[in-house]
C-alpha cells in the first residue's frame, strides 16, 4: 500500500472495520475491543497498522478491527488458536484460562503508577511472562500500557462502604471478583462491549476502568460520577499464536517484531498523557469526577489490600516483593 492508500485504508478501518490488503500479502487480523480515539491501545494499534502496511508493503498487511467488531475479548484467544485472527491485545486480566501469573497485575494497589508496571515488566521476571503460555499455543510479543483504574457507580463513592450491596461489572478475573467482594459489592464478569448497556439498564450499578475506557465507551454518561481511586491498573499483552509466528520466514518475522517493538516504546511513553486527555474530555463533556483526600484513599487501600493474601500462592511472594521494591 502507498501512504495515501494507507491513509485511506485507515479511514476505512475506522468507519467500516476493514482495510484493503493486496494479493500475496500476509494478512494479519488484529482484533481489539476499545475505541480508537484518546485511547492508548486504539492509537498504538493504528500506528502499528500504518507502519507495517507502509514499510512491509507487498509482504504483510494488518487489518485492525477495533470496538469488538471482530471478536469479544472472551472469544479472541480461542479464535487465535483456530487461526482465525493473528493479533490481539487483551488486558492482562483476560488470560485466566491460560495462566495465573498475570494475577499479579490485578492485585489492588500493587503498582503505584504505570512507570512501576513498566519497570517490573522490563525485569527478567516480567519478560519471562511473555513466554508463559507457549505450551498453550500463545506467544506474548509486547506489553502495552493503558493506565490506572478508577471506580464509578450510580451513586457517589467516597468511602469503600458506599459500594456495599452494589453490583459491579468486572473483567474475567477472579482477583477482581475478590476485590469487589472485599468492598461489599457483588461482582459480575462481563465482556467489555456489554458494559455500557448493562450500566444504562441497571443490570449492574458500577464498574472500574481507566479514563480512556470510561471516556471511549461513554460510561460516565450512565454513572453518577467517577471516583479517582487509582486503585489498580489495566495493561495489555500483545499476543499471537506460536503457530502463526513460526509460519513467518525469519526476515519477515524480524521486520514485523522490530516495528512492533518501536511502536511499543513510542506509544507506552504516551499512555499516561493519553489517559489524562481522556480525563479532561470527560470533564469537558459534563462528567463528574470526585477526588479523594489522603485519609479517604487510605480507607480503600485498607479494605482492598487484604485480597493479596488470597492470591499470593498463585503469583508468588517473590514477584509481589519485586513489584513492591519498584514502588519504593
Ligand atoms: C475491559 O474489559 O474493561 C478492558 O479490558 C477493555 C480494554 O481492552 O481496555
Amino acid at each position: 500500500l502507498t501512504t495515501a492508500a494507507t491513509a485511506l485504508a485507515l479511514s476505512v478501518t475506522a468507519s467500516a472495520g476493514f482495510a484493503a490488503c493486496d494479493d500475496g500479502e500476509i494478512v494479519v487480523k488484529f482484533a481489539h475491543v476499545t475505541n480508537t480515539d484518546k485511547h492508548p491501545k486504539g492509537i498504538a494499534a493504528a500506528l502499528l497498522e500504518s507502519r507495517v502496511n507502509d514499510e512491509m508493503n507487498g509482504k504483510m498487511c494488518i487489518e485492525v478491527y477495533p470496538n469488538s467488531t471482530l471478536y469479544n475479548d472472551d472469544k479472541v484467544l480461542e479464535a487465535m488458536l483456530q487461526g482465525d485472527v493473528q493479533l490481539a491485545a487483551p488486558s492482562l486480566s483476560k488470560f485466566e484460562k491460560f495462566t495465573k501469573q498475570f494475577r499479579l497485575f490485578d492485585l489492588p494497589f500493587m503498582f503505584k503508577n504505570i512507570e512501576a508496571v513498566d519497570a517490573f515488566q522490563a525485569s527478567d521476571a516480567g519478560q519471562a511472562m511473555k513466554d508463559s503460555m507457549q505450551r498453550r499455543g500463545l506467544q506474548g510479543l509486547a506489553f502495552w500500557h493503558n493506565g490506572m483504574k478508577q471506580m464509578s457507580a450510580n451513586k457517589p463513592l467516597i468511602s469503600p462502604s458506599d459500594a456495599n450491596g452494589l453490583k459491579f461489572r468486572v473483567q474475567s478475573s477472579d482477583v477482581l471478583v475478590a476485590q469487589m467482594e472485599a468492598i461489599g459489592g457483588s461482582p459480575q464478569k462481563m465482556a467489555f462491549s456489554e458494559v455500557y448497556g448493562a450500566l444504562q439498564q441497571g443490570v449492574v450499578d458500577g464498574q472500574e476502568n481507566t479514563w480512556s475506557n470510561i471516556y471511549g465507551k461513554k460510561f460516565f454518561e450512565v454513572q453518577d460520577g467517577i471516583t479517582e481511586t487509582n486503585h489498580g491498573i489495566i495493561d495489555y499483552l500483545v499476543v499471537t499464536s506460536v503457530d502463526w509466528l513460526d509460519s513467518l520466514d525469519a526476515e519477515t518475522r524480524d521486520q514485523f517484531l522490530t516495528i512492533l517493538a518501536e511502536v511499543t516504546e513510542a506509544r507506552n511513553k504516551e499512555s499516561h498523557s493519553v489517559n489524562q486527555s481522556a480525563r479532561q474530555a470527560i470533564l469537558d463533556a459534563g462528567g463528574t469526577i470526585r477526588e479523594l483526600d489522603a485519609d479517604q484513599r487510605q480507607a480503600w487501600v485498607d479494605t482492598m489490600k487484604p485480597v493479596w493474601d488470597q492470591f499470593a500462592g498463585d503469583v508468588g511472594q517473590d514477584k509481589i516483593d519485586a513489584a513492591q521494591s519498584i514502588n519504593a
